[in-house]
């Protein structure tokens, strides 16, 4: 399933403008602003941000106002101050490699550690969102997948050498075939693996949150 799955992001991603740099800082602040944004208007967002900030040097030196002003459309302002915090404390250093030293940055979550930690360096750790969540529910026909069960079973499915490859071509799967309703499943690479499409009834997993 494995090499199925990551020839078909090969054949089939979507070219993106932090697919094609390998800049950890680039990187950082896509995850970020992909947290919030829909990929074709964080294209924008991200962008006229690294534009303006090019480095993390410009970004930690920066007044926090025009970190913010910077922002604007891309939702939630807190990750604006954290990304911005998180800047003044690295801008010194070496980027952390690992997934343990971006979660130890302010703000940082396990998404966005495990994110550009596997994209960046190569560092074997799976992400985690709504795409992937949907992805292994699907795949494992599992109506209310647990946190635990979802990042065990993520981190069981990684391909350690292409940790980053694999991670995206997950989300992309998610995000353009695997989709909450109406998902494209004649056109999926791995629909012979999955076990909500063998039954029948793909949109039943995962099952509605309730709230
Ligand atoms: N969503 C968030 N980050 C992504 C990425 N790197 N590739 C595809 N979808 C994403």
């Amino acid at each position: 399933m494995q090499e199925q799955l990551l020839n078909w992001y090969h054949k089939n991603a979507r070219d993106l403008p932090w697919r094609r740099t390998r800049d950890p800082y680039k990187i950082w602040v896509s995850e970020v602003i992909l947290q919030q944004t829909q990929v074709v208007t964080g294209t924008a967002y991200y962008e006229r941000f690294v534009e303006r900030f090019p480095t993390v040097q410009d970004l930690a030196q920066a007044p926090l106002e025009e970190v913010l002003q910077a922002w604007e459309g891309c939702g939630y302002y807190a990750r604006a101050r954290n990304l911005h915090a998180a800047a003044k404390q690295i801008a010194e250093d070496p980027f952390p490699e690992t997934f343990e030293g971006w979660l130890a940055l302010k703000g940082v979550g396990p998404y966005t550690a495990a994110a550009v930690s596997s994209i960046a360096f190569g560092y074997p750790k799976a992400v985690v969102d709504g795409n992937v969540r949907r992805v292994l529910a699907r795949w494992y026909a599992i109506k209310e997948p647990t946190e635990l069960w979802l990042q065990t079973t993520a981190d069981g499915l990684l391909v350690v050498q292409e940790a980053g490859n694999w991670n995206q071509a997950v989300m992309e799967l998610g995000a353009t075939i695997c989709t909450p309703k109406a998902p494209k499943c004649p056109e999926c690479p791995v629909k012979t693996f999955c076990k909500a499409y063998q039954s029948g009834k793909p949109t039943d997993y995962p099952a509605p949150k309730v709230r």
